[in-house]
């Protein structure tokens, strides 16, 4: 039997076009990027949340010398989330970047650790995420929950 998935998203031509919620999660995104520390890939990435208590939270990509040390911003994010406020799901989370060796004006997706990151977050505070992706310009994708960038997601139900 063949099955199949679809994933659904919307997209708009710019932020100028989000609710106002949305459209400061993504300037703050766009603005977080200033405090990446990306000295070796020059790739500086931003994220930031409205959790469901209505704190907002941030986070960049923080590089090392040894390359794999590094961190993406999306994973700082949710450390950050889940030691100042334990518990707390994430309403909507938007991940902007600053490319200083090219364009910046496409969304940026999450790597695969990272969506693997997130779809735990969401499990354990038991809600999905919205997520929107967007560059410094150009078209903003939003996204409903963790799912969509993860189908098949391995998780702890498989450890039981
Ligand atoms: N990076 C992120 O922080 N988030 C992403 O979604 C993609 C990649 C970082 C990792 C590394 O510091 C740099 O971007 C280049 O890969």
């Amino acid at each position: 039997m063949k099955k199949e998935i679809t994933v659904s998203y919307e997209e708009y031509a710019s932020a100028q076009e989000l609710a106002p919620a949305d459209a400061a999660l993504v300037d703050l995104a766009r603005n977080v990027t200033k405090d990446a520390y990306a000295p070796y890939s020059r790739f500086r990435v931003g994220a930031a949340a409205r959790l469901s208590n209505g704190q907002i939270v941030t986070g960049t990509n923080q590089e090392n010398a040894a390359y794999p040390v590094g961190i993406c911003a999306e994973r700082t994010l949710l450390s950050v989330a889940a030691s100042l406020f334990p518990g707390v799901a994430i309403d909507t989370l938007a991940v902007s970047y600053r490319n200083e060796q090219g364009t910046s004006d496409r969304p940026i997706s999450p790597c695969g650790i990272c969506r693997q990151s997130l779809q735990e977050f969401e499990q354990r505070t038991a809600r999905s995420m919205r997520i929107i992706l967007t560059g410094q310009s150009g078209k903003v994708m939003v996204l409903e929950g963790s799912a969509t960038l993860l189908p098949f997601a391995f998780s702890s139900d498989e450890l039981k």
